[in-house]
């Protein structure tokens, strides 16, 4: 049986760094869909965003997150903030592994993260610094109810990388 583990949550939660850190740990193969999306379409993320739009690339994020989740592997994936929060996005990833960790984070410190790499995320780019965490707010709250479909939401505010590995390692 392959092992199917999948990371999500908002920008900046660690979902990149922690799936790294799983995987070297666990000998699986890692994927950033972020990075997947930008080798396959030879461009990057914030360059799709401008140059295409992000209709466009919210339909390339499910074309490639389905070759993926369709590979006959294991592997440890690292979704894009966005990628469980469109159509049927989430039941599928919950249909295809019951791995799935949702990596939560308080508003407070998903802005204090993001603060000094914005202008890496298109949907945060043009925010001025005083209004991140009312932004951030209000999308964590339209976005949870994708986010809270995953088996599994570990609070991660005060953990570290390797703590947040081994929590993620006993619920496998
Ligand atoms: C997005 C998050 C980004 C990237 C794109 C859109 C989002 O990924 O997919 O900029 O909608 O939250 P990260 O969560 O890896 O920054």
């Amino acid at each position: 049986m392959n092992t199917k583990i999948i990371l999500l949550g908002y920008m900046g939660s660690g979902k990149s760094t922690i799936g790294q850190l799983l995987a070297q740990k666990k000998q699986l193969r890692f994927i950033d869909l972020d990075t997947f999306i930008e080798e396959k379409e030879q461009n990057s993320v914030p360059e799709i965003f401008k140059t295409k739009g992000e209709i466009y690339f919210r339909k390339k994020e499910r074309e490639y997150l389905n070759e993926i989740l369709n590979l006959d592997e294991s592997f440890v994936l690292a979704l894009g903030g966005g990628t469980p929060c469109f159509g049927d996005t989430m039941q599928h990833i919950t249909q295809k592994t019951p791995h799935t960790f949702y990596l939560c984070m308080t508003a407070k410190m998903l802005t204090l993260r993001l603060i000094p790499e914005k202008h890496k995320r298109p949907l945060v780019a043009h925010l001025s610094d005083e209004v991140m965490e009312e932004f951030i707010n209000k999308h964590l709250f339209e976005r949870n109810p994708f986010y809270r479909q995953a088996n599994f939401t570990l609070h991660i505010d005060t953990l570290s990388p390797s703590e947040i590995v081994t929590m993620v390692e006993e619920k496998l």
